[in-house]
This record gives C-alpha cells, sequence and structure tokens, in this order.
C-alpha cells in the first residue's frame, strides 16, 4: 500500500529546505522509526524528519534506558530505515558513549552512520560543551542536530527524567547552549522537555530550525516517538505524548483471534490452502487406489 498519491511529486527534504521552512514559518513535522515497515510510513506519510532515535533502546530492544545500546545496534536499525526513506531527511542518533572519549573517535563513528547506514544526518545530546566536537564532525561533511533540554543520555546526572530549565540559571544555560548550536551550524535543534516559555524564546532568538518534544506549540516543528503515538509503549505516556492509534489493541486483537482460529480448526480453509493440479491429483489417485488394492489381496 502507498499513502503517496499516483503522479505526486514530493521534494526531497534537505538540511537548506529545514532552514527554508523556518523563513516561512512552516511548521517541520518528525517522528522517529526504527525499521523498514514504519520507516516506509511515515516517509510515505510526508514526514518531513526520520529519526532513528536511541529511545529504539527501550521502544525496540527492551532496555531501561537508551545508555545500553550499541553503535552496531543502532547502525542496524538505521540501514533498515534507509531502506524505508525516500524523501525525508534521515537523522541518525549517536548513541551513548559513541562521542564521548575523543573527537577523532566521534567523527569515525559519526562517519559510519554516513558510509554504512546512509543517514544523511547526525544527532548528539549536549550543548555549549559539544560546540566544538560538532564543528569537527561537520567539518567531515557530516551535518549534525543538536537536542538539549532533557537530555536522555545524562539521565543518571539529572536524577531522572526530570522537566529541565525551570529556573533563571538553568534558562540562562539553555539559551547558551543553542546559541552556541546555532553559531555551530547546526541542521536543527531538538528542544527536549523544557517550559513552553523557554522553547518559545530560544526559537525567537536563534536562526536555527527547533524541533519540541514535550516543550510546547512555539518551536518550528515537532518529533514524536512512533510508539507513543500508536500506544505500543506498555507504560503510561508522558503528559505531551498525544496518541494517534492503539496499535498494542489491534495488534493484541489479531494474534488472539489467529491463536482461536488455529485451536478451533477454522484456520486455515481450503480456499487458504495450495492444490494439486488436476492431472496430478488424477495420476496421485490411481498410484493410491493401485495400492489399496494390493493391500487388500
Ligand atoms: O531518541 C529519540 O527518540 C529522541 C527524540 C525523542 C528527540 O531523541
Amino acid at each position: 500500500m502507498s499513502l503517496t498519491p499516483i503522479g505526486e511529486s514530493r521534494q526531497k527534504v534537505t538540511v537548506a529546505s529545514l532552514k527554508e521552512k523556518k523563513l516561512r514559518h512552516e511548521p517541520i513535522t518528525c517522528l522517529t522509526a526504527y525499521d523498514y515497515s514504519s520507516a516506509r510510513l511515515v516517509d510515505e506519510a510526508a514526514i518531513d524528519i526520520v529519526l532513528v532515535g536511541d529511545s529504539l533502546a527501550q521502544t525496540m530492544l527492551g532496555y531501561e534506558n537508551t545508555l545500553s545500546v550499541t553503535i552496531d545496534e543502532m547502525l542496524h536499525h538505521t540501514k533498515a530505515v534507509r531502506r524505508g526513506v525516500k524523501h525525508a531527511l534521515l537523522v541518525a542518533d549517536m548513541p551513548y558513549g559513541s562521542y564521548h572519549t575523543s573527537p577523532d573517535e566521534a567523527v569515525r563513528n559519526a562517519a559510519r552512520f554516513v558510509k554504512e547506514a546512509g543517514a544523511e544526518a547526525v544527532k548528539l545530546e549536549g550543548g555549549e560543551k559539544r560546540a566544538d566536537l560538532i564543528r569537527r564532525i561537520m567539518d567531515a561533511e557530516i551535518p549534525v542536530a543538536g537536542h538539549i533540554g532533557l537530555t536522555p543520555q545524562s539521565v543518571n546526572v539529572m536524577g531522572g527524567f526530570k522537566v529541565q530549565g525551570k529556573t533563571l540559571n538553568a534558562i540562562e544555560q539553555l539559551m547558551r547552549d543553542a546559541v552556541a548550536l546555532d553559531r555551530a551550524g547546526v541542521a536543527c535543534i531538538y528542544l527536549e522537555g523544557i517550559p513552553r516559555e523557554v522553547a518559545a524564546m530560544i526559537t525567537a532568538e536563534i536562526e536555527t530550525p527547533t524541533i519540541g518534544i514535550g516543550a510546547g506549540p512555539d518551536c518550528d516543528g515537532q518529533v514524536l516517538v512512533f510508539h507513543d503515538i500508536l500506544s505500543l509503549t506498555f507504560a503510561a505516556p508522558a503528559k505531551f505524548v498525544r496518541r494517534y492509534g492503539d496499535a498494542a489493541a489491534e495488534i493484541a486483537h489479531a494474534v488472539q483471534a489467529f491463536r482461536r482460529d488455529v485451536l478451533s480448526r477454522q484456520y486455515p480453509s481450503d480456499a487458504e490452502s495450495y492444490h494439486l493440479p488436476k492431472e496430478t491429483r488424477s495420476a496421485l489417485e490411481a498410484v493410491l487406489e493401485r495400492k489399496r488394492a494390493m493391500r487388500g489381496r
């Protein structure tokens, strides 16, 4: 099934076209995707950015948080998503530990996302303190997306997943972070888990498009996690999550119906079975008849 009407041509989304959208005050859309089928659905729905978020640690791999996911796991999922995306900008998260030890290793790892997995930009968490590293990665011709506010890879430093930027000092630091990333020339900045008022100030102050998650409606764009909008997370949603479907209920319903049909021998039906060609069937019946006759002697 394709959601793109036949004949409708869509422009490829690029880092430059995101910036043009901000200038035109056109909202930017972003969703996570972690495999081929979700990537196709998201891309064919004309979403601007497909993000292979390290949230796949929880949604796809069942880890407690994002800290454990490895670069090889992220590359594996990014390759699958690449095969499903035609028009959206494909951004991949650099996982915890892949850019924290040395700038050389960070550049090498960022290049793996482009070279091996086909990502068009990499995302890494942190503001002011990452600006030099981001410049190094961009010097290697790799666009970078920033991510500030509630940065899940800092969960142990933050003492939990808490809304950030609630004091004057914290607001000031967030502003410095956003301006540092803006000056470094990032493709976009994800603003996660910060008060609406702070996100609005940042968005008005910088030229880089901001993409909010739990950051209110005044960002240049919005991102949500694929599994959150479809109720596939087995947990109560965060305040900012809007659920647009109940895939868990749909899947549970289908799986239970299949089990019932197998147990009651309703599945498969004759129409769902393959049959022998007529001549083979007649020949087989003749062979079986001969065997029965020989046994009866
Ligand atoms: O990993 C992720 O899904 C993200 C988004 C929530 C921004 O980083």
